[in-house]
C-alpha cells in the first residue's frame, strides 16, 4: 500500500516554517525631500490635539439611522400597502417579505425611491435602512432612477456562446448608449447581465421583466424601436406565451412540440 506521506522531506516542507521577511532596502530620499521624523516633541502633540479638539466634538456626518416609521405619519398608496401585506402573510417572519415589498415599490415608482422604501418600511414595521440594505444587495433592484424600459441582455456562458456579446452591442447601438446607460429621452436602459436562468432560449434578454429569445440578427433594433413607441415587443419571442412555459402558444422551436408537456390537447397549435 502506498504510504500516505513520503518518508523523504519534500521540497515544500520548509514552506511551513515561518520565515523572516526580507530586509527593507534603505529609503533613498529624492533630492530636496525630507523624511518624516520618527518622533515628535510632546509639546507639538498637545498643540495638534488642541487644534483637532476632543473626539466628541467631531460632527457625525452619517447621523443616526432612521427609526421604524410611524404608520400614522406615512401615507401609503392603498394598492401598494395591500400588495405588501399580502406578501407578508405568506411568511412567518415579516422581514422575509422584503423582496416582494421592494418589487412592489420598484414597479410602482420605477425604482426603489427613498420615499417608496419608507412607505414599505411603515407597512412592514421595519427600518428603511433594513429595506435599503436588501435593495442595494440585489442587482435587480435599482436605487437610482433608470429608464422607463429595462433591457437586460444575458452575457453568461450559454448566451455568450450563441452571440450575446454581439446582441448586447446591437442593443446598445440601436439605443445609442453604452452598456449600463439610459437613452437621453429616458426611455430605454440597456445593460449586460449574468445568467437569467433561461439558457435554453440563448441568446436571450429580459425586457421589462419578461424573457425573450432566442434573438436573431436585426431584432435588437426592432425591439428598441418598439420600446420607444411603447408598442408590443416581439410577441413571437416571448417565453411566457410558449406552451413549454405554461403559456397558450406553440413554440417556434419544433423540438419543444415533442415534449410531453406540450402533448396536452390544445396546448400546441
Ligand atoms: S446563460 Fe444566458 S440565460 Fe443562462
Amino acid at each position: 500500500m502506498t504510504p500516505l506521506l513520503p518518508k523523504q522531506p519534500r521540497d515544500w516542507d520548509d514552506a511551513r516554517e515561518p520565515r523572516e521577511p526580507p530586509p527593507m532596502p534603505d529609503r533613498q530620499d529624492e533630492p530636496g525631500e525630507t523624511s518624516p521624523p520618527d518622533t515628535i516633541p510632546a509639546k507639538l502633540a498637545v498643540e495638534e490635539l488642541e487644534r483637532t479638539g476632543p473626539v466628541e466634538s467631531i460632527p457625525d456626518e452619517v447621523g443616526e439611522p432612521a427609526p421604524v416609521p410611524d404608520p400614522s405619519e406615512v401615507d401609503v398608496p392603498r394598492a401598494l400597502a395591500q400588495e405588501i401585506r399580502r406578501a407578508m402573510k405568506r411568511y412567518p417572519e415579516k422581514r422575509s417579505a422584503s423582496i416582494p415589498a421592494l418589487w412592489a415599490v420598484q414597479r410602482r415608482y420605477g425604482w426603489c425611491t427613498p420615499e417608496g422604501i419608507r412607505e414599505a418600511a411603515a407597512v412592514m414595521g421595519v427600518t428603511p435602512g433594513y429595506l435599503e440594505s436588501v435593495a442595494t444587495f440585489y442587482d435587480l433592484f435599482h436605487t437610482s432612477p433608470q429608464g422607463e424600459h429595462q433591457v437586460l441582455v444575458c452575457t453568461n456562458i450559454s448566451c455568450w456562446l450563441r452571440g450575446a456579446d454581439q446582441l448586447l452591442a446591437d442593443f446598445c447601438e440601436a439605443a445609442g448608449v453604452e452598456p449600463g446607460a439610459t437613452t437621453e429621452d429616458g426611455k430605454v436602459f440597456v445593460r449586460g447581465f449574468e445568467c437569467l436562468g433561461a439558457c435554453d432560449i440563448a441568446p436571450m434578454a429580459s425586457i421589462d421583466e419578461r424573457y425573450y429569445g432566442p434573438f436573431e440578427d436585426g431584432e435588437a433594433e426592432t425591439v428598441i424601436d418598439q420600446l420607444k413607441r411603447n408598442a408590443e415587443v416581439l410577441p413571437e419571442k416571448r417565453l411566457e406565451d410558449r406552451a413549454i412555459a405554461g403559456g397558450p402558444k406553440a413554440s417556434a422551436d419544433k423540438r419543444l412540440t415533442k415534449h410531453s408537456v406540450n402533448k396536452v390537447k390544445g396546448r400546441v397549435g
